[in-house]
């Protein structure tokens, strides 16, 4: 059976779908389950927008931001707008995927996975998903048919797509 299960998230609804698809699997057979981000560049910004828990998100960042909030800013645009600088707007980008990760990383054990790791890595997203693929030797990779650009028209997402077409191993797409 599948040992190692790699689920790819970028915080979309979709990808929570994956999660728990990838939970539901790996508590079952008892494989090591990886939860992988590719950390968002600014040019997502808007992207982000449409994040599952955004609300959730933008506190828990705004709480690390820099600058006091007396109400948090009401779009994760306008709390990275805020950012001084480049360096600022990065670090908020991993507290983000660090965040989200974490919360995928409760649901999954909370699914009853014992094995459970968090990547976030950096990179160009179906390169870096497939390059984290091998190397955590995974034998099954798990993703959201779409994410966080789900408004476009493309009937898949471009991620999915390119991630389905170069993996060894097989590859669930979550509807
Ligand atoms: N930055 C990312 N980090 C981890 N996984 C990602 C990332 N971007 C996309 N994915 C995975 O690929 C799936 C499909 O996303 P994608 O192909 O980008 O579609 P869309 O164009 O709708 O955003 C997501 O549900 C997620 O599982
Ligand atoms: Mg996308």
């Amino acid at each position: 059976m599948k040992e190692n299960i790699l689920v790819a998230t970028d915080g979309s609804h979709t990808a929570n779908k994956a999660v728990e698809f990838a939970s539901e699997i790996a508590a079952k057979f008892g494989s090591n389950l990886t939860i992988g981000h590719v950390l968002h560049r600014r040019a997502d910004i808007d992207e982000l927008a449409h994040m599952a828990e955004a609300e959730h998100l933008i506190k828990h960042a705004a709480r690390e931001a820099p600058a006091e909030y007396d109400t948090p800013p009401a779009t994760m645009g306008a709390l990275l707008a805020d950012m001084q600088s480049g360096a600022e707007t990065a670090r908020l980008i991993t507290l983000i995927g660090d965040e989200l990760l974490a919360r995928a990383e409760r649901r999954a054990r909370d699914m009853g996975v014992k094995n459970v790791a968090q990547r976030s890595v950096n990179g160009k997203p179906a390169k870096a998903i497939l390059d984290l693929a091998e190397e955590v030797g995974a034998d099954m990779v798990v993703l959201g048919h779409r994410g966080l650009g789900a408004v476009r028209t493309l009937v898949q997402g471009s991620v999915s797509q390119k991630v389905n077409q170069h993996a060894t191993c097989t590859v669930v797409s979550v509807r």
